[in-house]
């Protein structure tokens, strides 16, 4: 008999395909989340649960006893979203996808650094609004990001992919904080320093680049202090998870003039997006496109599945979490 899955979201068709072809699989053809009562009654009717970042999985949809499901498979990198221990606690496995995203959300970091140093958004929506009255010499002036330092939080494989894309692509010096020491010859091939603290990088850098996970550990990691210890002048940058900043924080320090700007691709709480930050022209925000090309996607998907399968064959999953 082939194991039962639920898709907890609408995936790319080629993958859907592939699950389909492989296991018993319900879908969730309206795309809306399925909701936390949902999700707990998964548990009991499927074998494997599919869910991705906007599903939140914590202890409470997990069942005290008896669940059939004994494998989570996430689609996405970040699985701060699912509680981990309670996971852990019930012996369900619990995979992720890493690797196959990290040159796309890379390139959404390099965007809004680009986009807010040069002011492309606010441009953008001048244009479009009519209000664009010609070139001059004093029209939209913005930051050059060349010999500017980029501070990156958080040197798994998205921080470096950065690092590589600022240093070699746009000629800027990279300083970074990670928890563990990273290896030196590794370190000078990107380009890049090492520094001790999170505030050295704060007070040193004019973009700094948040690719640290999200979840407890990390929660508010940039708060009103460590906003106040950033240089004069500098710019945020956060495609990580949105709880990672303590939004309120951001939008004082935005209002106060303690930073020149933001770019944010994720948010505490999303898809709710603070008022204040949209009013603010000199904040860029995405809609969480960090992996969202036709390749990536469907290479999360098919990571996913190479998981699925491997756990149902009864082989070491990939890229197990928990
Ligand atoms: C992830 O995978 O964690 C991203 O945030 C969504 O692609």
């Amino acid at each position: 008999m082939k194991p039962r899955i639920i898709v907890t979201r609408r995936w790319p068709a080629a993958v859907e395909q592939v699950l389909a072809e492989r296991f018993e699989t319900t879908f969730n053809r309206s795309d809306e989340p399925l909701g936390q009562d949902r999700l707990r009654d998964a548990f009991a009717e499927y074998d494997a649960i599919l869910p991705t970042v906007s599903d939140s999985l914590p202890a409470s949809v997990f069942p005290d006893a008896g669940a059939r499901s004994r494998l989570i498979g996430n689609f996405g990198v970040g699985f701060s979203h699912i509680d981990i221990d309670a996971a852990r606690q019930r012996g369900i496995t619990v995979t992720n996808t890493p690797g196959v995203l990290t040159d796309c959300t890379a390139d959404i970091a390099m965007t809004l650094l680009l986009g807010i140093a040069r002011r492309a958004g606010e441009g953008e929506r001048e244009l479009r609004a009519g209000a664009w009255t010609g070139w001059r010499p004093t029209h939209m002036i913005g930051t050059r990001v060349s010999g500017k330092t980029l501070g990156i939080i958080g040197m798994g494989r998205i921080g470096k992919a950065t690092a590589r894309r600022a240093h070699f692509g746009f000629g800027m010096d990279v300083v970074f904080y990670n928890r563990s020491k990273v290896d030196d010859d590794e370190t000078r091939a990107m380009g890049a320093r090492q520094l001790p603290t999170i505030e050295d990088v704060l007070a040193d850098a004019d973009f700094v680049s948040l690719h640290c996970p999200g979840g407890a550990e990390n929660r508010h990691l940039i708060d009103s202090r460590r906003l106040a210890g950033m240089k004069p002048g500098a710019f945020l940058i956060n495609t990580a998870r949105g709880d990672v900043i303590d939004q309120q924080a951001l939008i004082g320090a935005l209002e106060a003039g303690t930073i020149a700007g933001a770019g944010l691709d994720v948010f505490d709480g999303e898809p709710a997006v603070p008022e204040a930050l949209k009013r603010m022209d000199n904040v860029m925000l995405l809609p969480h496109l960090g992996s969202a090309t036709e390749e990536t996607r469907v290479a999360m998907g098919m990571k996913v599945v190479e998981n699925v399968i491997a756990f149902f064959e009864g082989r070491d999953v990939p890229d197990r979490v928990a």
